[in-house]
């Protein structure tokens, strides 16, 4: 499994602004999405191409185009959402498959309770989006749930990320890739990522 941590100096300057307490809606939304599609251009870095010759102004042209998969992107009900258009900015055909959870008091375990994927998703490249990778258990629920769906070929896009999550990622799903602004230093008690952003969810949404 690889970690690819935004080393940009946009990403961190962006994810700085981020981490700031009285940050309006306005602004993190803004935020989110620009993050995301500076990570996206991370996470398509490796895509393979191949060559075509198509006929130019000038006459016959090879050009390069991508091969093969087709990418979904799958936002993680609801904060997912808050990272969509900066993703659709760089890939604007892909399908969008929206996944929900919720997790249950009494287990701790994510309950799936909306799921629309697109079609043919075993000749999909699957890119997850959330925000917060913190446990790590809605993440890999989504995997599992992607994987029975027919793709072998998934990534996760973050804007930060606890070590714990990605300890976890690792031990369920070695082959899922992730791309993230930054590794931050831990969960607190009750899951929250530290430093992190608080709840992405809401600053996103502008809820309480
Ligand atoms: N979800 C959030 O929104 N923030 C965290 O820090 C962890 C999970």
């Amino acid at each position: 499994m690889a970690v690819f941590v935004g080393d940009h100096p946009l990403i961190k300057h962006k994810l700085g602004l981020m981490r700031k307490k009285d940050i309006s809606t306005k602004d993190f939304r803004e935020l989110s999405s620009e993050v995301a599609r500076l990570l996206t251009y991370e996470a398509t870095k490796h895509l393979a191409t191949e060559k075509k010759t198509v006929e130019g102004w000038a006459g016959p042209v090879e050009i390069e185009g991508i091969k093969g998969k087709k990418i979904t992107i799958v936002p993680i009900l609801r904060a997912g959402l808050g990272m969509m258009d900066g993703v659709l900015d760089l890939i604007p055909s892909a399908k969008v498959s929206v996944v929900g959870f919720y997790r249950d008091e009494q287990t701790l375990t994510p309950v799936q309770y909306y799921v629309k994927t697109a079609s043919a998703m075993e000749e999909r490249i699957a890119l997850i989006l959330d925000p917060m990778l913190a446990t790590g258990g809605t993440l890999i629920a989504t995997i599992d749930l992607l994987k029975q769906a027919g793709c072998t070929k998934i990534m996760g896009l973050f804007l930060v990320a606890a070590p714990e999550g990605i300890a976890r990622l690792e031990e369920k799903h070695p082959d899922v890739d992730i791309y993230t602004a930054s590794v931050d230093e831990r969960l607190n008690e009750v899951g929250y990522i530290l430093p992190g952003l608080g709840d992405a969810g809401d600053k996103i949404f502008g809820t309480k």
